[in-house]
């Protein structure tokens, strides 16, 4: 599986062109993409990273990248994130790793966003597998779980070590199980309706290239 998430994240490296902003995903997949990145910038690759959590920060820092804010570089050449569900139209369910709210902001200023995965992470249609994460703030999260309930969904809200996990951003993460998601754009929106919902974890229509690590080597899905 770790070579599986290397092959691919590393692979991402390969569209990266001297002087570009690149969004920096988060999780264990891109880890290597970072990694990867801070290498090539001790090689002489002059980019901007823009981290989407703490964590890709940190990583980003310890690999000498040069980083910045989307205040200061709004427009992003490319992101490299990685992803818990692909469809065969490229929606994505995130956030399995907290992050997806900033990983949405910075993927919808993005030129381009690649994706990198394992192949365990290709699904025919979005909640197969996973939960659909969606960040609440603290204050009425309860109510937000009922209405989320209401629309026929198992909800359930994140913790960590017996308490409620905290995103970077102070908000809980309530995990959505749906039956069946038939038109992901309609749920997306749907979701983000709710007062008290910051954003969910269902990113339609921003993809534009998928590397999957397999055993047979690199796939590319376009
Ligand atoms: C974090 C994310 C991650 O990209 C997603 O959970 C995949 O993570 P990993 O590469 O560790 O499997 O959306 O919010």
């Amino acid at each position: 599986m770790r070579r599986l998430k290397r092959l691919a994240g590393e692979a991402a490296c390969d569209y990266v062109k001297d002087g570009m902003v690149v969004g920096l995903g988060t999780g264990s997949t891109v880890h290597y993409t970072i990694k990867k990145l801070g290498r090539m910038v001790g090689g002489g690759l002059r980019v901007i990273g823009i981290p989407t959590s703490i964590k890709s920060e940190n990583l980003a820092r310890q690999c000498k990248i040069p980083l910045s804010s989307l205040h200061e570089h709004p427009n992003v050449d490319i992101s490299i994130d990685g992803a818990d569900e692909v469809d065969p139209k490229l929606n994505l369910i995130k956030g399995m790793g907290g992050a997806l709210v900033r990983e949405k902001i910075v993927a919808s200023v993005s030129r381009r966003l690649i994706i990198v995965i394992d192949d365990a992470k290709q699904v025919s249609r979005l909640g197969s597998k996973s939960p659909v994460p969606v960040e609440v703030l603290p204050f009425g999260w309860s109510t937000v779980l009922k209405r989320l309930e209401k629309l026929g969904m198992e909800v359930e809200l994140r913790k960590s070590r017996k308490i409620p996990f905290v995103s970077d951003n102070g908000n809980y993460i309530l995990d959505c199980r749906v039956k069946e998601i038939s038109s992901p754009k309609r749920l997306e929106s749907r979701l983000n309706n709710i007062p008290g919902v910051v954003e969910n974890g269902l990113f339609v229509n921003l993809t534009n290239l998928v590397l999957v690590g397999t055993d047979m080597g690199l796939k590319t899905v376009r």
